[in-house]
């Protein structure tokens, strides 16, 4: 039996904001929350005690590359995700319906799925809805994805039509090969830049037994004037008592954009790359470790975060071992980073829960100079 559970315990009285708990069969995170992203079977650089120390609840795995190397069966073989990893918190598992279309080399496209050629050895392998459900199986992660068909950017009104009517054929076969158990399966909403298409997915899936629901096809080169009239019409549109999933966003605004609009779980590159290139996310904006200002600077990465990082080093020295390139440099930004997108996500439930989610939001609006939704 799914032990799978999402419980909302608040809404916010003028946004869309909502806090809730989600439960899993490696135990709950409270929502809105954001997901460590973990493609390889670990998050870049840190540990999983490091990974808690930084409130990390839930990591994102791809299935994409785990099918790959070390293959899904080895994983299963060796007891599963979960222990292969080291982390006993909840795993969500993309399908690699995204990955394959940007990493791989596609050497043909059906309307049944892929075949491509692995971007580590060139072998050629398939990847469909079955194959995608039986590796996701194999991995044991707590959420798995249907596999879908990210419209690429841009895209013509009739290219967006044929890649939504895949997608939800695939997510057709995606829930005909689920096998359930304790893993729960979310479909994934696309139809682009169109907000009738956008509709029409929505209420496609939205029929079908979903644990919850993702909007997939955003943050894929448009621009903010165009994502956030698509996320503010599609978020509203999925089940009020559903989780709901924005895959791939983003910055620490783009999160608080959402939130309001009825968003509860994301995942990002943006802190874990973005730290080892030397960009921390700090309650004074954007800071760029490597400029001249940090090399002699004895103030604290962010004065206002109490993670490792910012409470033992200087600037002047995270300045230092980025430019001498060395392993550390990645991996205090990266713990930092982590803790800042947990910090952020924990002030937007307390907000929430206090009935001041409006005010939180535009504070990090201001500090990173960005839209309003
Ligand atoms: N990650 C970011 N966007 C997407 C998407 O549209 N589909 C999938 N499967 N993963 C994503
Ligand atoms: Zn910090």
């Amino acid at each position: 039996m799914s032990l799978f559970k999402f419980a909302i315990s608040k809404k916010d009285h003028e946004s869309g904001a909502r806090l809730g708990r989600l439960h899993t069969a490696h135990g709950w995170v409270d929502t809105p929350v954001f997901m460590a992203v973990g493609t390889q079977g670990t998050v870049k650089g840190m540990t999983p005690v490091q990974l808690r120390e930084a409130g990390v609840g839930m990591v994102l795995g791809n299935t994409y590359h785990l099918m790959l190397r070390p293959t899904a069966e080895l994983i299963a073989e060796l007891g599963g995700l979960h222990r292969f990893m080291g982390w006993d918190g909840p795993i969500l598992t993309d399908s690699g319906g995204f990955q394959v279309f940007s990493l791989a080399d596609l050497t043909k496209r059906t309307d049944d799925g892929v075949t491509f050629r692995s971007h580590i050895d060139g072998a050629k392998h398939w990847l469909d809805a079955k194959r995608s459900m039986e590796v996701q199986r194999l991995l044991g992660s707590d959420v798995v994805m249907a596999f879908d068909d990210c419209t690429p950017y841009p895209s013509t009104r009739e290219q967006t039509e044929a890649s939504m009517r895949l997608t939800h054929r695939w997510a057709d076969m995606s829930l005909d090969h689920f096998q359930g158990g304790q893993q729960a399966l979310f479909g994934i909403v696309q139809g682009g830049m169109f907000p009738d298409l956008r509709e029409e997915s929505a209420r496609v899936l939205c029929e079908k037994p979903f644990h919850g629901f993702a909007i997939g096809g955003l943050s894929v080169g448009e621009s903010k004037d165009l994502m956030y009239p698509i996320l503010r019409h599609t978020a509203p549109l999925l089940p009020d008592e559903k989780p709901r999933y924005l895959m791939g966003v983003g910055t620490p605004a783009d999160l608080v954009n959402a939130v309001s609009v009825g968003v509860d779980m994301f995942d990002c590159v943006m802190p874990t790359r973005n730290a080892r290139n030397g960009y921390a996310f700090t309650s004074e904006g954007a800071v760029s470790i490597k400029k001249a200002e940090n090399k002699r600077s004895e103030k604290a990465l962010d004065p206002a975060c109490s993670c490792y990082t910012c409470k033992n080093f200087s600037r002047a020295y995270l300045n230092h071992v980025f430019k001498a390139n060395e392993i550390l440099s990645s991996v205090l930004m990266t713990y930092h980073n982590l803790a800042y997108y947990q910090d952020l996500m924990a002030s937007m439930r307390a907000a929430i829960q206090e009935g001041r989610f409006a005010e939180l939001k535009s504070r990090i609006l201001s500090t990173y100079g960005a839209e309003d939704i």
